[in-house]
């Protein structure tokens, strides 16, 4: 495998990502891992050590065991990694006043295996303030750009390569070439890793972590929570139960078609709770948005306590929580964005262990997963719908009446992305009620009511996402159903922002 040492990028996981993608099994891990450990990890064929928003002369940059260098495999540094690479071994790092961030072109300036069989001059993504200004012993210059003389350096000795630029963003055209060659021709790790081989290593990993004790795992229904309950019931069969908790915050018709799709489809063991009175007294009046998250992260966490001593004796919380709700409740190395419930909601006096087997993977591999596992694509292609549900997509405090505005205008909606054959063009689509009310004028008659918000966007993995162009057309007929047909609506907005710098959902 390639390991990749997290100096705390938001898109780290990416260049673990595209490694995946090229066959080799690959892995974030915390930068202060040492030498030893390294060692002792079977088939570790090359080291990546990624960017990160620090300076390495800041008070509190983060360091790197000096050993890994002794150990006679490659490493690649991106960024912030290249800077660390030379930075400890003597070079000097201009502390430039501006950061360089955008396209930028580069001139290989000669042969070499990282740019083997590329262009020689290239597009490239640029995102630092620090540069290299001079190199460190045994260490060349591999290409440059007109503002960055070492864009790239190497020292063919070591089969140490350092790059300035992200070749894990989409924007440097050769990227996921350039790691390709650093993977296959310097580190010559071979393709043999797949969704398959994934399965068998983490059934294998649950069931030794889980021997013979009992796992309790909350079932959405919704694609992460289906698939983490597939996979540990493939390792561990009855140890597993699963629960259903209805919190009063789905989506139209759901509870029934999530208990239907598991009870008779699959072997699992499902109980269903009803907990809306309990989620809704808890919220009362509440408005601020990580409050929300968290009063319904730790509500859920309580019910399983009670639930599970019902059920039985149970050591293990078994969650379907995926790399981007990690790192976007923030990392040690990464900034909070949101506490997604099911990482920043947990409450500090929990009596389980967790158990997170899709924790290093996106959204798409999930889906991916899924399939190998026998889910059908009718699950497995749902579109994400957020723990907390539909209280995130209230703003301001959550009321019944709320609760059905947003049940009702979001099934209108998604009753007409069907029609329209939009289904799959389009990856999340959702309404929101705003706390807003505005003045409007119906049947003669002044209204001041409610504003909903669609919502719809293209992403691939959720962590980027562009708002979706859908035709005029269909956007006025859904307006106009939601307004006639929704009590207390008189306006409908469209979400024309991306994320970044909007986050999907709006809380
Ligand atoms: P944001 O709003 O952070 O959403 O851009 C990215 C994706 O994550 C979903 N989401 C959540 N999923 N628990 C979840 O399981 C949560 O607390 C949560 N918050 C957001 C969101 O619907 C989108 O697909």
């Amino acid at each position: 495998q390639i390991i990749v040492l997290d100096y705390g990028s938001q898109y780290n996981q990416l260049i673990a990502r595209r490694i995946r993608e090229l066959g080799v099994y690959s892995e974030l891990l915390q930068n202060d891992i040492t030498a030893k450990e390294i060692k002792s990890m079977k088939h570790v064929k090359g080291i990546i050590l990624s960017g990160g928003p620090n300076s390495v002369y800041s008070k509190d940059a983060y360091g790197i065991d000096q050993e890994i260098f002794q150990l006679g495999i490659p490493v690649l540094g991106i960024c912030y990694g290249m800077q660390l690479m030379s930075y400890k071994s003597g070079a000097d790092i201009n502390r430039a006043k501006h950061r360089e961030y955008g396209k930028a072109r580069i001139d290989v300036l000669r042969e070499n295996l990282l740019f083997n069989e590329l262009p020689v001059q290239q597009d490239v993504w640029m995102s630092h303030g620090d540069q290299l200004i001079s190199l460190q012993d045994g260490f060349e210059p591999l290409a440059s750009s007109p503002t960055c003389p070492y864009a790239a350096i190497y020292n063919n000795e070591m089969q140490f390569y350092g790059v300035q630029f992200h070749p894990e963003v989409k924007h440097t055209t050769y990227g996921t070439e350039l790691l390709k060659n650093f993977v296959f021709k310097i580190c010559k790790a071979s393709a043999n890793w797949d969704m398959e081989n994934f399965i068998d290593v983490k059934v294998a990993e649950i069931k030794e972590q889980v021997g013979d004790k009992k796992v309790l795992l909350g079932l959405s229904g919704g694609v992460d929570s289906s698939v983490a309950a597939v996979l540990i019931h493939h390792a561990i069969k009855d140890q597993l139960q699963c629960i259903f908790v209805d919190h009063g915050l789905l989506r139209k018709n759901e509870a029934y078609e999530v208990m239907k799709t598991f009870s008779e489809g699959f072997n699992i063991k499902i109980e269903k709770v009803n907990a809306k009175e309990i989620f809704l007294s808890r919220l009362k009046g509440i408005s601020d948005p990580e409050q929300k998250r968290k009063i319904i992260g730790n509500e859920f966490v309580y019910l399983f306590d009670d639930e599970a001593k019902k059920l039985g004796n149970f050591e293990y919380l078994g969650q379907g929580t995926l790399y981007t709700d990690v790192i976007e409740s923030g990392t040690k190395t990464a900034q909070t964005i949101k506490s997604h419930h099911n990482v920043g909601g947990l409450p500090e006096d929990m009596k389980f262990t967790l158990l997170e087997p899709l924790n290093t993977l996106f959204k798409d591999e999930v889906r991916e997963l899924g399939l190998e596992l026998g889910i059908p694509k009718k699950i497995v292609m749902r579109q994400p719908f957020p723990g907390p549900g539909l209280a995130i997509r209230i703003l301001g405090d959550v009321t019944e009446e709320k609760l059905e505005i947003v049940r009702e205008s979001d099934a209108i909606l998604r009753e007409e992305i069907k029609k329209a054959a939009l289904e799959n063009e389009v990856w999340q689509y959702f309404t929101v009620l705003s706390n807003m009310k505005t003045v409007g004028v119906m049947g003669d008659m002044r209204t001041y009511d409610y504003t909903v918000g669609i919502r719809a966007v293209t992403s691939i993995d959720g962590m980027t996402a562009d708002f979706a162009k859908i035709p005029w057309n269909v956007l006025e007929h859904i307006s106009r159903r939601i307004v006639n047909e929704v009590d207390h609506v008189n306006r409908i907005v469209y979400d024309i922002t991306s994320k970044p710098p909007a986050t999907i959902e709006w809380e």
